[in-house]
């Protein structure tokens, strides 16, 4: 089965194409193999930069203008010329298209121009399914996504799977490898019950994975503990912008961080570690965030400017007392269910630091752990293309039509039959 994965969540535009097939194992399931047709990310990161975080028209925007040239690339290095192919003719594709006039050319005039003249959508591809973002996530930013589907869904006749942008940063660590280079790979295989702990600039939740049924590929997510305020991504951009570095700030604060760990100049600076006593599974950083900020008041300068041996240190305070909170939850949720496969996800498991703790730690219960290549940590369509792929549930809605965009969709919550 082939499928298109699109993203539109945040400030990455992204497609993919992937294809998968279930293989019997020992244990009479099946197991997932997939194969990385391509993976196509534009990042607005930079335009975004500006105004120190996402600004949602602006994305919105940007998402709306982009797709349709990149999945003209996507479609270009993937489709085989010699195959044959089927071509909508011109009638056909202007009345399907002009289905959409009313309720899209409003909604989203700039998506709407931008199909004029994509005359090589006639050619209709081999896609058997698209998987589209549905939530949680910045509402326009999702629409456009959504409203893209559609249409290529009704262009094509291919059904569209809403999925969950924090499924995808699951299951996208089960890759092992992003590359597209078009061979088969096996999916890491869970032992359940697992654990992910999810760290990305919108979210932080520990969530327990179940299988869903014995001989089912699917999974079921149960929450054990999310932030109460500010994700740790959130929290790693504003301390950044306090420490006048560009949006994201995550690798920023991360290259200060080493280099003062390289330094070996210990700073005074002592910031609280959140939420270790709260007896529970959840998170808070805002607390962490004013720590920093009056910090960085009582080291500014008359002229305005830090020294750069405090924003070094700062930095690496900073990433140790999330590192420290991060890590302490982690071990309790592990003990808690009895976790047998840690699975980390979200842009912030780039974080190198991050990484060797988490990994020691896994050694430590003796259980394998699953990181995404730091290529895809962050938002990507592969992700997504894999959680729809997985997903085999009969979807009644295959047009998509009634697929909304929940800014704040919650895990495992369309998983409960
Ligand atoms: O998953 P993601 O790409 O987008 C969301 O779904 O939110 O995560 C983006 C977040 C940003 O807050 C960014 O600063 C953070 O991931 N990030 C990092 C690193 N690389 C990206 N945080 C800490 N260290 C990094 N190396
Ligand atoms: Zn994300």
């Amino acid at each position: 089965m082939i499928t298109l994965g699109i993203e539109t969540s945040c400030d990455e535009t992204a497609l993919a194409l992937i294809e998968t097939r279930e293989v019997a194992n020992k244990s009479g399931g099946f197991d997932v193999e997939c194969r990385v047709i391509d993976s196509l990310v534009h990042s607005q990161a930079d335009l975004h930069s500006a105004y120190g975080g996402v600004y949602p028209s602006l994305a919105k925007r940007e998402h709306s203008k982009n797709l349709i040239p990149l999945l003209h690339k996507l479609l270009e290095a993937t489709q085989d010329p010699n195959s044959p192919q089927i071509i909508l003719d011109d009638a056909k594709f202007t009345e399907i298209f002009n289905s959409f006039r009313t309720s899209f050319e409003a909604q989203n005039a700039d998506l709407w121009q931008s199909f004029t003249g994509a005359d090589f959508l006639r050619k209709i591809p081999r896609i058997d399914r698209i998987a589209v973002t549905e939530g949680p996530g910045l509402e326009p930013t999702l629409w456009v996504g959504i409203s893209f589907a559609r249409i290529l869904g009704a262009l094509w006749n291919v059904p569209i799977v809403p999925v969950n942008h924090m499924e995808g940063h699951i299951v996208g660590s089960l890759l092992s490898s992003d590359e597209p280079t078009g061979t088969w790979q096996r999916l890491k295989s869970i032992d359940f019950p697992a654990l992910a702990l999810l760290i990305s600039g919108g979210h932080t939740e520990l969530v327990d994975i179940q299988r869903k049924h014995e001989t089912d590929t699917r999974y079921s997510y149960t929450i054990l503990g999310q932030t109460l305020d500010d994700a740790v991504g959130e929290a790693f951009d504003k301390v950044a912008r306090l420490l006048k570095l560009p949006y994201p700030g995550g690798p920023h604060i991360s290259r200060l961080s080493e280099e003062a760990a390289a330094m070996l100049t210990p700073s005074p600076l002592r910031l609280p570690r959140p939420m270790m006593k709260s007896g529970d599974l959840n998170f808070s950083f805002s607390g962490l965030k004013t720590a920093v900020l009056y910090a960085t008041r009582a080291a500014t300068q008359a002229d305005g400017s830090m020294t750069d041996e405090f924003r070094r240190g700062l930095a690496h305070e900073f990433e140790l007392a999330v590192a420290e909170t991060l890590e302490y939850k982690l071990r309790s949720a592990i003990d808690q269910i009895g976790a047998r496969t840690l699975i980390i996800g979200g842009g912030v498991s780039a974080n190198l630091m991050l990484r060797e703790r988490f990994t020691k730690i896994a050694l430590e219960y003796n259980i394998p752990i699953y990181l995404p290549s730091r290529h895809i940590s962050g938002d990507n369509a592969l992700m997504i293309a894999l959680a729809g792929a997985i997903d085999t549930t009969k979807h009644d809605d295959v047009s998509g039509m009634l697929l909304k965009a929940d800014g704040t969709k919650k895990l495992g919550v369309q998983n409960i039959e």
